[in-house]
């Protein structure tokens, strides 16, 4: 079954051409990958998205993803998720209707001369990026948090970062800053209320990664005793503590370059999702890459929706000239949007 699909993929790819390009995010199984034109992190797929000339994208991905790619294309070109389901959970944590109510609160506390500006991590919806953009805020990524921090700092007083708590911490730790950052969580009666929120200098919102949150110390130093020489490599996303005992934090790009640099022999434990992981063991024989936590586990189970039938599907529905599941960002938000990562890319 699985040679006959990649056989229909083949011949759909085959028949379109230049008129299509397939993104895969680092984090999509095997059976996608394969017939990725590009592999990367979110931010430089969305950079080859705007890059090329194709008709078609079609993302390997999540929802996020594909908006972005939305945004930067021409508007004649199409963008295409395999599976409506594959919906990041951290970037439904911070909807843009709950985020401008928790905004007035916030903005109603601050004293008179006082300004905020929102950061969004680019896991977040088209239409919070655009509310960003009109508070005067921006997008940023796993690899440039701390130049969108300098940016905001230079501009206003105070950042509400959105939605990831643990990357807004691991931030504020490397700008020396943690003392002046506070988790908020609008919602919770008992916790900080906006009055003592904007007392402090960094504001998080309360989001994290369901992956991520999941990797603990005792992993690292499980690792450790297995592995004395093993170099310990964590995504932003994971909790603080896990930042710290590791050896290197960064993007899944950041991730994929370390491993291709090492050298043969070496021990490489990765904390992030177990697909890219999987890639690199296979990508880097010569080195010894090993899952900081089992197996089971750090599986993305909106990443995982992206299924090589429905891949299988929309190309041959191309072929038969029906564009499905094209990801649209309504016309009124893209704009915003882009001025958001504009903002961006300037620093
Ligand atoms: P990158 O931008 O590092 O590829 O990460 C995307 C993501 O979803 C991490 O959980
Ligand atoms: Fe979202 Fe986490 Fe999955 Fe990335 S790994 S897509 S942040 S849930």
């Amino acid at each position: 079954e699985a040679a006959e699909r990649t056989e229909r993929i083949e011949s759909a790819l085959d028949e379109l051409g230049d008129d299509v390009v397939i993104l895969g995010h680092n984090y999509q199984r095997q059976e996608i990958v394969e017939h990725a034109d590009f592999i990367g992190d979110s931010y430089q797929l969305s950079k080859e998205a705007a890059q090329s000339d194709a008709d078609y994208v079609v993302f390997g991905g999540v929802t996020f993803m594909a908006e972005s790619a939305d945004i930067i294309t021409d508007d004649d070109q199409s963008v295409i998720l395999p599976s409506m389901e594959a919906s990041c959970p951290m970037a439904g944590m911070a909807e843009a209707l709950q985020v401008d109510a928790a905004w007035a609160e916030l903005t109603a506390a601050l004293d008179n001369d006082e300004e905020i500006i929102p950061i969004t991590y680019m896991n977040s919806y088209a239409d919070l990026k655009a509310f960003c953009a009109e508070q005067g805020g921006l997008v940023c990524t796993s690899s440039n948090a701390h130049k969108a921090f300098e940016y905001a700092f230079e501009k206003g007083d105070k950042v509400l970062f959105l939605p990831d708590k643990h990357l807004g911490e691991n931030t504020a730790h490397r700008l020396g800053m943690a003392d002046e950052t506070v988790e908020w969580d609008p919602w919770d009666a008992e916790g900080t209320d906006a009055a003592d929120a904007v007392e402090n200098d960094i504001i998080l919102w309360e989001g994290y990664c369901q992956v991520h949150e999941r990797f603990r110390e005792h992993h690292i130093e499980s690792i450790r005793e297995d592995y004395p020489d093993a170099n310990v490599i964590v995504h932003p996303e994971c909790r603080r503590e896990v930042v710290e005992a590791a050896d290197v934090a960064g993007s899944t790009s950041t991730i994929c370059e370390s491993v291709a640099e090492a050298d043969p022999g070496e021990t490489w434990a990765i904390g992030t999702e177990i697909h890219l992981t999987h890639h690199l063991q296979r990508w880097h024989p010569d080195v010894n890459v090993v899952p900081l936590c089992g197996e089971a586990c750090m599986d993305c189970n909106a990443m995982r929706q992206i299924d090589p039938n429905y891949l299988a599907w929309v190309l041959e529905e191309l072929v038969a000239g029906r564009e499905r599941n094209v990801i649209e960002v309504a016309p009124e938000e893209k704009g915003l949007a882009q001025v958001a990562m504009d903002r961006m890319l300037e620093i």
